[in-house]
């Protein structure tokens, strides 16, 4: 039955206005048709737009949606099963200004222009702990620079992770390129929430899926926001 209900999920999703799902040749062989008109065509507006990079179910993606009308947010994965219950709860509630992306986060700088996107977000990534694969680490070098293709030039990243693997190996990245730190913090939830801006209060106060399984277990939570600047 799961099976089925995926099915009917995945056919679901085809008919959503505001999901994306371009095969590798619309990627690869020509220049993606949503390259720099994210803005025009999708969300018929000027204003900024933040990706949230592996989102899951996108409850960070819809939840800023909700609290920044003067904003779009693309949530970005791969999994399709996930990605349904974020596109379809954005839809009943009416919400114009939250998209998602199914691709492959490797494919992203294919995807959008150069200085299309102002912010993106890490949301609880796989930590990819052997050595061997810190090419996969979303906070690695191969992925930064792929970020730089499209993201503005004082364009911010941020990352909420359970890993402090993740969270050093991703702190220090940012150390060793001169990257500007604004926000460090290896146990946010014990942190007075006043000391951030108001924005940053309001985006912290939402949890994703697998943020409340993680607290729930008694993790810390991580968060790491730093300028991505250009050369
Ligand atoms: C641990 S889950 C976190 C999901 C969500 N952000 C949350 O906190 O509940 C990691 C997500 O990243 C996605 N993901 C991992 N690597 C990816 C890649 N290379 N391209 C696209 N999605 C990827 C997975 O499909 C999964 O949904």
């Amino acid at each position: 039955m799961a099976g089925k209900r995926k099915l009917e999920h995945f056919a679901e999703m085809r008919t959503f206005p505001h999901v994306f799902e371009p095969t590798l040749e619309e990627v690869f062989r020509q220049p993606y048709k949503l390259i720099g008109n994210w803005r025009k065509t999708v969300f018929k507006n000027d204003n900024p737009i933040v990706l949230e990079l592996g989102c899951g179910k996108g409850e960070y993606a819809v939840g800023m949606a909700r609290k920044f009308p003067n904003k779009n947010f693309i949530g970005i994965d791969i999994k399709g099963a996930r990605m349904w219950r974020g596109a379809k709860t954005s839809l009943e509630e009416g919400l114009t200004n939250v998209a998602f992306l199914r691709t492959r986060i490797e494919f992203i700088d294919s995807c959008f222009g150069a200085d299309e996107v102002d912010e993106i977000w890490i949301t609880f990534p796989d930590p990819q702990k052997k050595d061997r694969r810190e090419k996969k680490r979303l906070t690695g070098p191969l992925f930064i620079n792929r970020y730089r293709q499209f993201l503005k030039r004082e364009g911010i990243v941020h990352l909420k992770t359970d890993s402090d693997f993740f969270y050093e190996y991703s702190l220090n990245e940012a150390k060793l390129n001169g990257y500007p730190i604004l926000e460090q913090t290896n146990n946010l939830y014990a942190e007075k929430i006043e000391d951030f801006d108001i924005d940053t209060q309001e985006i912290l106060s939402i949890k994703t899926h697998y943020e409340g399984i993680f607290t729930e277990k008694g993790h810390k939570i991580h968060y790491l926001k730093f300028r991505l600047h250009h050369d």
